[in-house]
């Protein structure tokens, strides 16, 4: 079976993840990597439902301007209702791996959890490079789902379950990969901070508890698990919640770089 769909119903379920208090402290710190100043052009590449940029918008100011590409129409259309009423803002259709950019007609590009879900890394690596100006800066951030420590009375079912939630996606721990990645593709001054993601309540603010819903839906059907594990697995983790003994945590790391000067 496939991946996870970029189709309307999961843009739903982002538009939902993306409003909780760990996703507004994750964009926190892009923005913060990336450092976007007024005036410039930033790229977002996988740019989703659009919640970077609009807040790069605010950053970059009326005499920068943003560019979000993404390879799902349904994403683009939900980023394009963000951004209204904005000019200095253009949504393109494309994959990662074939940027709809000029070259070198970027100050800075950020692609967050992105790269995980792209066959040739290599490939869309290569592109963000291409798309920035000589100094321009990137930030890419990526989840390294073998990090996750998730506590389940039946650790068994856990691991079919997280074996299944690893299919929705082409690399379950690609940052173990990306420093050296970034330097092939020819970045300089790469370096990689970790942040993690931890908690001990079933709190919907919280990354784990947020993702769990969209697992117990994607897993059925991958690695063995059925839809009474799904709704067990699922059932448990609300019951852990309940009883105060809920626990989740996960790495996810952000990597940041700069184009050569020619
Ligand atoms: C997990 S979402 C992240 C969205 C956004 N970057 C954020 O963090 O708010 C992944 C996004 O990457 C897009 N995507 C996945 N593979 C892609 C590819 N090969 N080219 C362009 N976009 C892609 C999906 O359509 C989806 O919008």
């Amino acid at each position: 079976m496939g991946g996870l769909p970029f189709d309307a119903r999961t843009g739903e379920r982002l538009e939902a993840l993306y409003r909780i208090g760990d996703s507004v402290r994750r964009r926190r710190l892009v923005r913060a990597a990336l450092g976007a100043a007024p005036g410039e052009r930033i790229l977002d590449v996988g740019c989703g439902p659009g919640f970077y940029c609009a807040e790069l918008l605010e950053e970059v100011g009326p005499d920068g301007a943003v560019v979000g590409v993404d390879g799902s129409p349904q994403m683009l259309a939900l980023a394009a209702r963000r951004c209204e009423g904005h000019d200095n803002v253009e949504f393109r259709e494309g994959d990662a791996t074939a940027l709809p950019v000029q070259d070198a007609t970027f100050d800075a590009t950020l692609c967050v959890q992105v790269l995980e879900y792209v066959p040739d890394v290599a490939a869309a690596l290569g592109e963000l490079r291409r798309a920035l100006r000589p100094g321009g800066r990137a930030v890419v951030w990526d989840v390294d789902w073998r990090t996750v420590s998730w506590h389940s009375a039946d650790a068994a079912r856990m691991e079919r379950v997280l074996g299944a939630w690893d299919e929705h996606l082409v690399h379950p721990a690609l940052p173990s990969r990306l420093a050296a990645a970034m330097r092939a593709a020819g970045f300089e001054h790469v370096e990689m901070e970790g942040h993690s993601f931890a908690t001990a309540e079933f709190d919907a603010e919280r990354y784990g508890p947020a993702t769990a819903s969209m697992i117990r839906s994607f897993v059925p059907g991958h690695n063995g698990v059925d839809e009474d594990d799904a709704e067990s697995w699922a059932a448990e983790q609300r019951s852990l919640g309940e009883r105060g003994e809920f626990y989740f945590a996960c790495i996810q790391f952000c990597f940041t770089a700069v184009s050569p000067a020619r």
